[in-house]
């Protein structure tokens, strides 16, 4: 890997996850190396069970790994405090799970705007932001609607637009369209994609689907706990 350190948003180097069941260990990660940079788009593949979401996890702060380092934008999260890992997570970084985890409480609206009411107070930029990206991604006409009274393509639109409100560094997508059928999975992908390259966001993407990797600059295959070019 050539890429200069400067614009990289992602380095992970010799990441070992293990899980420990019923006092067996489990190895699931076994020596990751990964670098990412600033706009690049990489998809991950792999078998069911294969561990792309554990991966995923660990990169975005949401899981410790067993070993290993991860720096996000130049900051090493290996030692930090679980509130600090959070801020440089909010302040830097989108995840996009394969069911949409919106609050079925909030609006579509208020959904978007959930990782800001998190950290503080909502500005008036913020709001315009979320109603651009709402837009953008054809929900004009669903600001107010509940996850209950939204389609899953849509649920995973107003999820993609959570994701980049708080214009991050670098996106996690765990199979975003995995939930939904072909045409609609596509609909929503294309427009992610076009958003992605509007706001020069890196992106991680895992997916079954070799059509959605071949969409991606780089894709790598996880076998074995190890990540390869594909
Ligand atoms: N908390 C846990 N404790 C023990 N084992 C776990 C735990 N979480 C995940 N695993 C195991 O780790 C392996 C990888 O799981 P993971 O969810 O990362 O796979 P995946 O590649 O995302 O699969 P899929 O394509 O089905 O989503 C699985 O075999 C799973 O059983
Ligand atoms: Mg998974």
């Amino acid at each position: 890997m050539n890429k200069d350190i400067d614009s990289l948003v992602l380095i992970c180097n010799n990441l070992h996850k293990s899980y420990i069941s019923a006092s067996t260990k489990l190895p699931i990660l076994c020596g990751i190396n990964l670098e990412v940079a600033s706009g690049e788009t990489i998809s991950i593949v792999g078998s069911s069970g294969s561990g792309k979401s554990t991966l995923l996890h660990i990169l975005a702060g949401l899981d410790n790994a067993t070993s290993g380092s991860i720096i996000i934008d130049g900051h090493v999260l290996n030692g930090l405090k679980d509130n600090q890992v959070c801020n440089i997570r909010n302040q830097k970084l989108g995840f996009i799970y394969q069911f949409h985890h919106l609050l079925p409480e909030f609006t579509a609206y208020e959904n978007v705007l959930m990782p800001i009411l998190i950290h503080g107070n909502v500005n008036a930029d913020n709001k315009e932001f979320a109603m651009h990206l709402l837009n953008r991604l054809g929900l004009d006409k669903r600001f107010s609607h509940y996850p209950s009274q939204l389609s899953g393509g849509e649920r995973q639109r107003v999820a993609i637009a959570r994701a980049v409100i708080n214009n991050p560094k670098l996106v996690f997508a765990d199979e975003p369209t995995g939930n939904l059928d072909n045409h609609t999975g596509s609909q929503v992908l294309e427009i992610f994609f076009s958003l992605q390259k509007e706001l020069k966001t890196s992106l991680i993407i895992v997916t079954h689907d070799p059509a959605i990797a071949a969409l991606t600059k780089s894709s790598y295959r996880l076998k074995d706990g190890l990540l390869n070019l594909y």
